[in-house]
């Protein structure tokens, strides 16, 4: 009997244990895509991504406030126009996938549209729909893809 017992305890906290790490994997399991980057790779990459967050905050306080020109100035400077001569690490371009260049490609048009449409004065609401359209392709990508150390 007591055997019985302590077979049923031990069998009891074995499923526990199970049903504990299987919600624990489910929080943490990272299903994007790992793309390699060296440090200096890397830094330039999320040096970009923050000047379109911070620059998507100005443009949010422009239509906000009615600051139109505020709203051109900040999306004209991440647009493909303003960063066609940016330079870049030399060894990123090769390792981009087409679908990367494609989704950044969409954000930096994204804002080169979102500077037309502020120059000429279009509704505060058309120039946010434009937003949210190009910052699909942020969300798209963030789902997609990972940045992971390469060796240098
Ligand atoms: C082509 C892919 C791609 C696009 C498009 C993209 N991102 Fe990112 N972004 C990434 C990746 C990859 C990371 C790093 C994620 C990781 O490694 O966990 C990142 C990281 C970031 C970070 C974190 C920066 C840091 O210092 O850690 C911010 C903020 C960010 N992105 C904002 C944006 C915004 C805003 C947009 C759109 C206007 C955008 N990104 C578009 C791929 C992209």
């Amino acid at each position: 009997m007591r055997y019985r017992i302590a077979a049923i305890v031990i069998s009891l906290s074995a499923l526990l244990g199970a049903i504990a790490s299987n919600a624990g994997a489910d929080e943490t399991t990272d299903t994007r895509q790992p793309v390699q980057r060296t440090d200096a790779e890397k830094a330039f990459v999320l040096d970009q991504m923050r000047l379109f967050l911070t620059s998507i905050a100005e443009i949010e306080e422009g239509l906000g406030s009615g600051d139109l020109d505020l709203v051109a100035r900040e999306a004209a400077a991440r647009g493909r126009k303003a960063n066609a001569a940016l330079a870049r690490p030399a060894t990123l371009a090769a390792k981009e996938s087409d679908a990367w260049k494609s989704m950044i490609g969409s954000v930096r048009n994204g804002f080169d549209q979102i500077t037309e449409q502020a120059t000429t004065r279009a509704p505060a609401a058309k120039i946010n729909k434009t937003l949210a359209d190009t910052m699909r392709n942020c969300v798209a990508c963030h789902q997609t893809y990972r940045i992971s150390a390469e060796a240098r």
